[in-house]
């Protein structure tokens, strides 16, 4: 599985490069919001640390101003993925990015027959939101169990993107359910590294390396 990183904090994006724990990068309206910055100077700053996708949102809602806006996007880097809502516009939208062979993330997917629908209209990637399921007392994992069945099945070539992941444990469940891709948080990402008995069996063996007196160099 593929590792997204969530966010549109560059430095985060380059501290998980440099652990090689990044395949790719998402970025959101909110998370532009966040980041206090300027949307496309952020967008290329991260598409020079990756030659992975990195999907940038339009903000338009109707589909000719949607493709005027990735138009736009696209020209800023050759990985650049324009990121589209799951509404009729949006998948008007995914049509004609798919035909031009610009790459479509298309998000904000709720339901297995949105993604059908997304699938149907090329989109390189659909994006179920798993958490956002799960605030509601839903099942996320069991969404992404059913868009994988659907992709398997057609042999669509849309990836399964698991979004709005938040845990370790959204993390796990996303790979058991055989999502392609899980755009994470970085925070999370790195969290994926420790466990507490890593922790305490390193201290231990640190202190006996020091007690035998030995340097390896
Ligand atoms: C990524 O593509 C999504 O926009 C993001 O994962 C949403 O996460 P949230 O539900 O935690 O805001």
């Amino acid at each position: 599985m593929k590792f997204f990183a969530d966010t549109a904090i560059v430095a985060d994006i380059e501290e998980l490069a440099q652990y090689g724990l990044l395949d790719g990068v998402t970025t959101n309206p909110s998370l532009i919001a966040k980041s206090g910055r300027d949307f496309k100077q952020v967008i290329a700053e991260i598409c020079a640390l990756t030659d992975g996708p990195v999907s940038a949102e339009v903000a338009a809602m109707e589909a000719p101003a949607m493709i005027a806006e990735g138009e736009h996007l696209a020209r800023i880097a050759d990985n650049v993925v324009i990121k589209l809502p799951l509404t009729l516009e949006g998948l008007k939208a995914c049509r004609h990015f798919t035909a031009q062979g610009i790459r479509t993330n298309v998000t904000l997917c709720f339901s297995a027959n949105q993604a059908l629908l997304a699938a149907k209209a090329g989109a390189t990637y659909i994006s179920p939101f798993v958490g956002r399921l799960d605030d509601l007392g839903l099942d996320g994992m069991e969404l992404i169990r059913e868009i994988r069945m659907i992709c398997d099945t057609y042999a669509f070539e849309t990836e399964v993107l698991a979004a709005s992941v938040r845990s370790a444990n959204h993390v796990k469940e996303a790979a058991i359910a055989g999502a392609h891709v899980a755009t994470v948080p970085p925070v999370v990402i790195k969290g994926l590294a420790s466990h507490v008995l890593t922790d305490k069996g390193l201290a231990q063996f640190a202190k006996d390396w020091a007690e035998t007196g030995q340097s390896i160099l």
